[in-house]
């Protein structure tokens, strides 16, 4: 009920107003963002990296319906991707990109926008070093998102991939997805959907999750293990010794701010462990989907409200 309140919200032009603008939020923010410029990005890069953890950055917006706003988001990136190439961070640094923050929504041509933008980013990366993950969005994007990776991995097959494990169509999108050379990262999923699509109780979920995950660790594809949840943990840990993988043959991802302390139990063992670095002023949507997964984080909110309001 309160995830679905919550991801409701998400959407609400005047309660983001009220958020965005009051006088606290900056600091809570700061928990699970890691500035609003590309330099606090790389400085958090900076820091992952220090403690042998990895990092995926993601300049957040999404759903835009500007065609210069699109193009500011990709320029984003690449001014990004620059800094992180001068730094000497790429080798442990890549982008993860929403298509609807670079124009897929657009009326008319949206994908093929999306696409082009993209496309430069995709080369921007490899010129640096590095990789572009795709994250997925709601489930009235996933053909298209798809679609325009398979696309961009005509040209750059290194191109990350994001399943959602509530989906009821994604057992069947990871055995498409588990070949040779395919990174994919398995998620729970975000965003408030429908029944007809989705599983919408936690058990199913994780079941769906574990059906997901078999898929991708059986196969020849490198998994990308995106939860923080302990069991999930503890399975692919199992799986992967079933499978005989090496550690650098799949990685776990994690968001910033959110479980620090199991990130690096996990690096210090050895696995390869990502953290997702979101960053830029556009953040109110990625809080609400933080809140709504974890009644602890708003009470954090909520707390803080309290206190300094
Ligand atoms: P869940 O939220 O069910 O938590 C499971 C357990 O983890 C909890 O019961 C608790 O034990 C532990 N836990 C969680 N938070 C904790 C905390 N703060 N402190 C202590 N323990 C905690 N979604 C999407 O739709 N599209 C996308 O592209 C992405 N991309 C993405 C990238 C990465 C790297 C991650 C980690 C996640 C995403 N997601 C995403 C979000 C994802 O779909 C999901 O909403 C969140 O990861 C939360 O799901 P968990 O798997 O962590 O489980």
């Amino acid at each position: 009920m309160l995830r679905r309140a919550l991801l409701s919200l998400s959407r609400s032009g005047r309660v983001r107003h009220l958020v965005e603008t009051a006088p606290v939020s900056r600091s809570v923010v700061a928990r699970f963002v890691a500035g609003t410029t590309a330099e606090d990005a790389v400085a958090a890069t900076r820091v992952l990296v220090g403690k042998g953890l990895l990092a995926s950055l993601d300049h957040l917006g999404e759903d835009t319906l500007d065609v210069a706003q699109a193009t500011a988001t990709r320029d984003a990136y690449l001014t990004l991707l620059r800094r992180l190439g001068d730094e000497g961070l790429t080798a442990g640094a890549e982008v993860s990109v929403k298509l609807s923050a670079v124009g897929q929504a657009l009326p008319g041509d949206g994908e093929k926008v999306a696409l082009e933008n993209a496309r430069t980013v995709c080369e921007a990366a490899r010129a640096a070093g590095t990789t572009v993950t795709l994250d997925m969005e709601d489930h009235t994007t996933t053909d298209s998102t798809l679609g325009i990776l398979r696309d961009l991995r005509v040209d750059f097959p290194e191109t990350g991939a994001v399943l959602q494990a509530y989906l009821h169509r994604t057992e069947g999108d990871c055995r498409d997805l588990a070949h040779a050379g395919s990174r994919v990262r398995l998620c729970k999923g975000a965003y408030r959907e429908p029944e007809s699509v989705a599983f919408q109780g936690r058990s199913d979920v994780d079941k769906a999750y574990v059906r997901a995950l078999k898929v991708l660790m059986a196969g020849a594809g490198y998994p990308m293990v995106a939860t923080h949840d302990p069991r999930l943990v503890a399975i692919t840990e199992d799986l992967a010794r079933r499978h005989g993988r090496a550690k650098d043959s799949f990685e776990f991802q994690m968001l910033y701010g959110i479980r620090p302390h199991e990130q690096e139990r996990l690096a210090a063992q050895g696995q390869q462990v990502r953290v997702y670095v979101p960053y830029g002023d556009e953040w109110y949507g990625y809080l609400v989907r933080r809140m709504a997964e974890r009644p602890a984080n708003l009470a954090f909110f909520l707390r803080s409200v309290a206190t300094k309001g």
